[in-house]
């Protein structure tokens, strides 16, 4: 069943060069690229995107590391899309993040992970009209 997935390389990984490797994990695998833009978030995008841990204690930290520099926003589609991006991407930790996964390979910290993937049909819906409402 094809679906569409949000992805975002975050600010850590567009200032350290790490976008066109990123990319090419999940272009590699197969998937295709429906939109992609850089910007800068803001702290009410933060607050749309992170709307379910908006109240969590980690919170304001995390919503200053990804409003802190530009990120790049995607949409990619094909089969399974949103575990295989899930798992492309590795375990949300960078240290319990498998090798060979994004987080894995380059990340050592529970909050600059380099990238997200929506975590269910639901979420990305939800989260690509906040992106980029021009597809919805
Ligand atoms: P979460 O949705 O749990 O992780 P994932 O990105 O793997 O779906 O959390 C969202 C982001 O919040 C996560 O990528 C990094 C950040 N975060 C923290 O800063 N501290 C934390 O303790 C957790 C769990 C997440
Ligand atoms: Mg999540």
């Amino acid at each position: 069943m094809t679906e569409r997935t949000l992805v975002l390389i975050k600010p850590d990984a567009v200032s350290r060069g790490l976008t066109g490797r990123i990319l090419d994990r999940y272009l590699g695998k197969g998937y295709e690229l429906i939109a992609m833009q850089m910007r800068t978030c803001t702290p009410e995008l933060a607050d749309a995107h992170y709307a379910d841990h908006v109240a969590k204690d980690w919170y304001p930290p995390l919503r200053a590391f990804v409003t802190s520099g530009p990120l790049v926003a995607a949409v990619l589609e094909g089969p399974r899309v949103i575990e295989a991006v899930r798992a492309i991407n590795g375990a949300t930790d960078g240290i319990a993040a498998a090798p060979g996964s994004i987080r894995g390979d380059w990340a050592t910290s529970n909050r600059e992970n380099l990238v997200h993937g929506s975590d269910s049909p639901e979420s990305a819906t939800r989260e690509i009209e906040i992106w980029f409402p021009e597809l919805s």
